[in-house]
């Protein structure tokens, strides 16, 4: 019989204190366990023991160039990793920690190599969901924790996902419903002056000028190297191929879809403003015209189009407004990675 997972309820104080014991006790055994966040799943290992991040690294299929995130609870566990701490981190810790924000920062010698990819910086963040915190306050070390998905699939916001990628090999997936923001944190690299935007989220740009001021945008590529991996335009995708289009009431989607000669797939419409109608376009879902709601569910939506093992998945364009744009970077990186062409 294949092994699977054991999934854990934390839905009373009983549960959550019994998995919150059962799963630092694995984490200090230097083992993996998938756990709630409030942006995505993560799959945790002691940040400050090489071995089990290789493990992460290895069940994940991801490659050794792109550094983990590390999860901290409390500002002295977050000073324990950095080798400093402008005061441009203080400012944002103070107006953002808990919560979707991951500062880049110059290490300190407690963060193993393969934790930053050999890197001189690390990505730290403190994440809002209770469970999480105080499995990291339990251990009394930091986790470091990437999605729980097999390296650039679509990141996992309800167990069931994890279940689905990750459930024969990994031994523990807790429980903790579906992820409150739906997408991945912003990463803010604070190694540079200006500060530089590394991967968009939830966070509206213009609160992070607000409490730091100037802040660069756009990918940065030295010769031929992305700053961060999570700039690759190949990310977050899932196996149907995307497009991202934009109609209106009056004007029919069909037409462009055939003109594309993309009608013969079977397709999945993902709406949130103009439902369309027309005969013929497969599965069509309406998702809230509200970024914030938005963000929640597209994920999933993506998740189910695999399920269902759609071949085209056609997007409504979202608005431009900068509450948007952690979601807009997600598709235009699902849609570039699905079809080059597009
Ligand atoms: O919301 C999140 O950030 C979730 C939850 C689990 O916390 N984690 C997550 O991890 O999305 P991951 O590994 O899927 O994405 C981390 C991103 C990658 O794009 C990675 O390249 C970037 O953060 N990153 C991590 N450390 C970095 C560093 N030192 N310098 C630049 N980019 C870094
Ligand atoms: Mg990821």
């Amino acid at each position: 019989m294949t092994k699977t997972a054991k999934v854990i309820l934390i839905d009373n104080e009983e549960a959550f204190k019994s998995a919150v014991h059962e799963v630092s006790e694995l984490l200090r055994n230097g083992g993996v366990a998938a756990l709630p966040t409030e942006t995505v799943y993560g799959l945790a290992a002691n940040a400050f023991d090489p071995k089990a991040v290789e493990r992460i690294f290895s069940l994940k299929g991801r490659p050794p160039s792109n550094p983990v995130i590390v999860h901290i609870a409390g500002l002295e566990m977050a000073h324990e990793c950095v080798a400093s701490w402008p005061n441009a981190a203080e400012k944002l810790a103070e107006a953002f920690w808990p919560g979707p924000l991951t500062l880049v920062l110059p290490r300190s010698g407690k963060i193993p190599d393969v934790v930053t990819a050999g890197g001189e910086t690390v990505g730290i963040r403190w994440p809002r969901h209770p469970f999480i915190q105080a499995v990291i306050q339990t251990c009394g070390f930091p986790l470091a924790a990437p999605s729980a998905n097999l390296s650039n699939a679509v990141s996992p916001t309800h167990p069931d996902h994890v279940l689905k990628s990750l459930g024969r090999t990994i031994p523990v997936i807790v429980d903790g419903g579906q992820s409150q923001v739906g997408i991945e944190s912003t990463v803010l690299d604070l190694t540079v002056n200006p500060p530089r935007l590394l991967r968009p989220g939830t966070i509206r740009l213009d609160s992070l000028v607000a409490v730091v001021g100037k802040i660069e945008t756009g990918n940065v590529v030295t010769n031929g190297v992305f700053r961060s991996p999570g700039q690759f335009p190949r990310h977050y995708a899932p196996k149907a191929r995307l497009v991202v289009r934009s109609w209106g009431k009056d004007i029919e989607l069909a037409p462009q879809l055939r003109a594309a000669g993309l009608s013969a797939l079977r397709c999945h419409v993902i709406s949130h403003k103009e439902i369309p109608s027309e005969r013929g376009l497969g599965h069509v879902s309406v998702l809230p015209h509200d970024a914030e709601a938005y963000a929640r569910a597209i994920y999933a939506e993506l998740h189910r189009c695999d399920e269902d093992g759609a071949e085209l998945i056609v997007v409504e364009a979202v608005p431009e407004g900068s509450e948007w744009q952690g979601i807009r970077d997600r598709l235009t990186r699902a849609a570039e990675s699905s079809n080059s062409s597009e």
